[in-house]
């Protein structure tokens, strides 16, 4: 049972923490009194040091969207190892995994691969600078999008410091951001197209972009309404700012990711998770007249762009061979597995009789311990009472053998079957009915 002082888990913890700054590193996977370690992870499953058997339904924060260790993306994978790992030489998987890509998304495309969703954000950001000769970006309130000082500016700001509905304050995420950044970053409420009109009508002179999360976690995973799209492109095109689309999560909801489904074809798309097929990775893509930011011209490119580790085969090969494997067919059945886990975590809420609503698309949920509306950040925001309740219903899962994010969010991946559904949702019945006692 978790906690359990006595775990391999928890003398790991305490060792890690002599060497590693708060014990592991990343922020996304601390958990209280201490996290998980694992012996091995297959398909949908992984074990932990002491042994014990969770389905994984955060697939490392929907990276994985085979689950662990696909056969295919494996050998792949040790092939190429035998080749090399990372050298300073172009390599056909790079172009391969290119051709891939921008043969999915709309127009004439051309990609940069870096090593994080967090780097993709970065350089999309820095392009869009790039390209228009200005300075500050808008992004929704509340909108996580990986580490760069510009678009952590409104994360994770609780209702103290939130401002004004319709004008959200431009707070910082961490200790130390220089006001400069603050000062170019407009934050505007997800799916209120006239506060976006207010925010950024004034800013025709010197906005670089818009970025968008159309299925953002943090900002309940509800969903874009199509006026705030029309809304914000039409702002976008009228100031002569470009629209960027962060998909490092969203490209699982289908061949072209969610602008697929949505008919919208962004200036740049940021990407990353998934099309490493599991290893790092990161990717910013757009319109070819865009990308030629890039591009050398007279010895040096507008925006210069290295990376050690960008595009090294070893990922090339792992994302090409996922990617591949993602076909309509994979796509139509995970993402109607989604539809279905939906439909059985909500019975569950009915069932259990418990305040309670489920968020997502395709193969995305998300659990919400509250029955208010939700349309962006501040409603999906969980009271302390929530995220009391929602620690405590996590922590149950834990103990049945089930694992989504802490904040109640998780994902399918296409190693999973019907009964890995219905165990999740008679996990969250069971936790739904102990919460009542
Ligand atoms: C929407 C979104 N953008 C960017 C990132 C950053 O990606 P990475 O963790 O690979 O840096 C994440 C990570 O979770 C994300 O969810």
């Amino acid at each position: 049972m978790y906690p359990d002082e006595g775990s391999k888990s928890a003398a790991l913890y305490r060792r890690a923490r002599g060497t590693v700054a708060d014990g592991v590193s990343r922020a996304t996977i601390t958990m209280d009194p201490y996290p998980l370690y694992l012996r091995s992870a297959r398909g949908a499953r992984v074990v932990d040091v002491d042994g014990n058997e969770l389905i994984d339904f955060n697939n490392n924060y929907t990276s994985l969207i085979h689950g662990h260790g696909r056969a295919e993306i494996v050998a792949a994978v040790n092939e190429q190892l035998a080749k090399g790992m990372a050298y300073s030489f172009g390599s056909e998987a790079e172009v391969e995994l290119a051709e891939l890509l921008c043969g999915r998304l709309p127009g004439d495309q051309r990609i940069r691969f870096c090593n994080s969703g967090s780097e993709a954000v970065m350089h999309a950001i820095k392009a869009a600078r790039a390209y228009t000769g200005r300075g500050k970006i808008a992004k929704c309130e509340g909108a996580y999008h990986g580490s760069y000082d510009f678009a952590e500016v409104s994360l994770g700001v609780g209702p103290g410091a939130w401002g004004e509905p319709a004008a959200p304050a431009a707070a910082p995420y961490a200790a130390g951001t220089p006001q400069g950044v603050l000062d170019d970053v407009l934050p505007i409420p997800f799916n209120d197209g006239e506060a976006a009109e207010r925010i950024l009508a004034g800013h025709g002179d010197d906005l670089a972009a818009i970025l968008i999360d159309p299925i953002s976690s943090l900002v309940g995973m509800v969903g874009l309404q199509p006026e705030f799209l029309a809304t914000v492109q039409g702002l976008a095109q009228r100031l002569g700012a470009l629209l960027i689309f962060d998909e490092v999560v969203a490209f699982r909801l289908g061949l072209s990711g969610a602008q697929g489904g949505l008919g919208v074809t962004p200036d740049l798309t940021a990407l990353g998770k998934i099309i490493g097929g599991g290893l790092p990775i990161g990717a910013v893509a757009g319109r070819a007249e865009v990308m030629a930011v890039f591009e050398r011209q007279g010895g040096k490119a507008r925006l210069p762009h290295g990376g050690t580790f960008n595009a090294n085969p070893l990922t090339m090969v792992a994302g090409r061979t996922c990617m591949e494997l993602m076909d309509p067919g994979a796509f139509d059945r995970l993402n109607r597995m989604g539809e279905e886990l939906r439909r059985q975590l909500r019975e569950a809420f009915a069932l259990a009789n418990a305040e309670g609503q489920v968020t997502g698309e395709g193969s995305l949920f998300r659990l919400h311990l509250h029955s208010r509306p939700m349309v962006n950040y501040r409603d999906a925001w969980m009271r302390a009472e929530e995220s009391r309740r929602m620690a405590e219903l996590h922590r149950h899962l834990l103990n049945a053998g089930l694992f989504l994010s802490p904040y109640g969010s998780g994902c399918l991946s296409t190693a999973m079957e019907d009964h890995d559904l219905s165990a999740l949702a008679d996990g969250v019945l069971g936790g739904l009915r102990a919460l009542r006692e």
